[in-house]
């Protein structure tokens, strides 16, 4: 099936929301980006500046081809002025009410069902989120993308229990499209990524805080032992230790089980500012940027 997109609607010009418009432009689709925060465009051009440079750097992508996405990509600071994309995929703060809110916005603006709705919440129950959709929740879908998204290759598709078997294949093609792997997951709190690895980086911090090992040694037991590319100590200092305590929070609360709630030691580091790479100390130290 074919994915019959020409332009992309990204909502937030952040860390993930300026990934996927990169890519997006990228694989030749026009793009538009919205973002109302003061700053968050200009910050964005920047980045797409820097990691498009790299890959020429690199020898991935030609100069032209990198300007050619750059010219591919426009910015609005008012959501009115989105109008004329395909789909649009919503990247904002991980907060259901913002993304309802938003939501429902665009599926007011945008009446024809045909255009897909899609969230890249890591979080976030889909089936509710495709309720501020009203009549229209079938063109909901979780579209997880991963972390830098020019370098992930995983695109985690989601239908909730709404959305319909033509909007998850279009979701798949559109991802394949994109140069990514679209993998399903059902609707579940953490759908597979989360699920599998945020209660293993947990054990990491249980392990530390029992003393079984250190933090150098529980990563370096798991890189050169199990093949990690990382350990999970220094990823939970990537993903940021605050955001690894609300996922867990989330997975407790959404398979109901205790085992799932986060480590003492964890939340402790979070209450202590420690949030990893992002303030400059975590597990690990980190120059601050
Ligand atoms: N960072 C990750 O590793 C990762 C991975 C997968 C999925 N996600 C998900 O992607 C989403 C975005 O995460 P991020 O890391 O890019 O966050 P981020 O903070 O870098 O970016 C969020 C952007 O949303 C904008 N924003 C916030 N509220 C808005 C509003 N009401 N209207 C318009 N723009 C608004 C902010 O200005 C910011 O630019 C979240 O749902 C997160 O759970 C994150």
């Amino acid at each position: 099936m074919s994915h019959n997109v020409k332009t992309l609607g990204v909502l937030g010009a952040g860390q993930m929301g300026g990934g996927i418009a990169q890519v997006a432009a990228m694989a030749g689709l026009s793009v538009k980006v919205f973002d109302s925060f003061p700053g968050s465009i200009e910050r964005c051009k920047g980045v797409h500046a820097k990691s498009l440079g790299k890959l020429v750097e690199k020898g991935k992508i030609s100069k032209d081809a990198a300007d050619a996405a750059v010219g591919r990509i426009g910015f609005v600071d008012k959501l009115e002025n989105l109008a004329g994309c395909d789909w649009v995929v919503e990247a904002v703060v991980e907060d259901v009410k913002v993304k309802k809110d938003l939501l429902g916005k665009l599926a007011a603006m945008y009446p024809d069902e045909g255009v897909v709705l899609a969230t890249n919440t890591s979080s976030i129950s889909i089936t509710e989120l495709a309720t501020a959709a009203g009549k229209t929740a079938g063109r909901v879908v979780g579209m997880h993308f991963f972390n830098p998204v020019p370098l992930m290759q995983l695109v985690e598709v989601i239908p909730g229990l709404q959305t319909s078997a033509g909007v998850v294949e279009r979701t798949m093609a559109l991802a394949t499209a994109m140069g990514k792997t679209p993998l399903r997951a059902n609707d579940r709190a953490g759908f597979i990524s989360n699920r599998v690895l945020m209660p293993m980086i947990n054990e990491a911090f249980y392990a530390w805080m029992e003393g079984v090992a250190e933090p150098e040694a529980i990563d370096g037991i798991m890189k050169l032992g199990c093949n990690f590319p990382m350990g999970p100590l220094r990823l939970a200092d990537f993903i940021g230790l605050d955001t690894c305590v609300h996922i867990m929070n989330v997975l407790a609360e959404g398979l109901n089980n205790d085992r799932y709630r986060a480590c003492p030691l964890l939340k402790q580091l979070v209450i202590a500012g420690r949030l990893g790479d992002k303030s400059g100390r975590g597990v690990f130290e980190y120059p601050v940027k």
